[in-house]
């Protein structure tokens, strides 16, 4: 695990931004994409990036983490709006190269079509993530199996709390979501994880400096080979000097 601390947003997001701009850059790439706060900044900078470099993103495709059940595509707060508002509708991306899990319908159905389909297009090259402040990675709330793929599952008290800020109030808060499974996320063959603010710095050391246990779904990236952990200070508070030794990098 390469775990590297910055003092800003801006330059999380422009190394984030930089790793993903490689891989467009490459013949056919296939990118995992998150919501949520944490990787706004560095959709932003893409964009930017995308404009300046003259980038196109017409052989790029996409899958995104997860997506709440029962609210449509054209509800504000479902994932499928938020790329499209916050990537998608500004680069020149094929909307139908991007992937966006099925809340809706046969959801048995969709879950498996889900991974067959990332299989398919032979797997994700680089994965974006974000904590939850419990330690979800996507929506695999604590106690998920590693062995997990694509499945529906059912959102903690406090993933519904931490996600109300973006609703009226938490009863509009979706109880159930479409999440790729820890099984689908680790086959990534690269992997940041990107975590701001204090709210992260038990789970980003928990993670980190113990042992893997299904109580906190990121430890399943101990085991992963090629994994960039991208925090700022405030997430990084609670490493150890030891950790901060051994494992940050310049
Ligand atoms: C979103 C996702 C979630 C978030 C996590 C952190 O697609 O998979 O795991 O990454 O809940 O959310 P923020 O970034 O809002 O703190």
């Amino acid at each position: 695990m390469q775990i590297k601390i910055f003092k800003t947003q801006d330059e999380i997001a422009n190394f984030v931004s930089d790793m993903f701009i490689e891989e467009i850059k490459k013949e056919s790439p296939v990118l995992g994409l998150a919501t949520g706060g944490t990787p706004v900044p560095t959709y932003e900078k893409l964009i930017e990036k995308t404009k300046e470099q003259n980038i196109s993103w017409k052989n790029v495709k996409t899958f995104n983490l997860d997506e709440y059940t029962g609210i449509g595509p054209a509800h504000s707060q479902s994932y499928r709006y938020f790329m499209n508002e916050n990537l998608f509708n500004k680069i020149d991306i094929n909307i139908y190269n991007t992937y966006v899990p099925n809340g809706f319908g046969n959801l048995e159905k969709n879950v498996n079509e889900y991974d067959e389909k990332i299989a398919q297009e032979g797997g994700i090259d680089l994965q974006i993530l974000g904590i939850g402040s419990n330690g979800h990675i996507a929506f695999n709330e604590p106690g998920t199996s590693f062995d997990q793929k694509t499945h529906v599952i059912e959102l903690t008290e406090q993933t519904r709390e931490d996600n109300k800020r973006f609703f009226n109030s938490i009863d509009e808060v979706p109880t159930h979501s479409i999440t790729m499974g820890l099984a689908t996320i680790v086959k990534a063959k690269k992997i940041v994880l990107v975590a701001t603010g204090e709210n992260k710095a038990d789970a980003i050391c928990k993670m980190i400096e113990e042992q893997p246990t299904t109580d906190l779904p990121a430890s399943i990236l101990h085991d992963h080979a090629n994994v960039v952990v991208v925090l700022d200070e405030a997430s990084a508070s609670k490493l150890s000097s030891k950790t901060i030794e051994e494992l940050v990098e310049a």
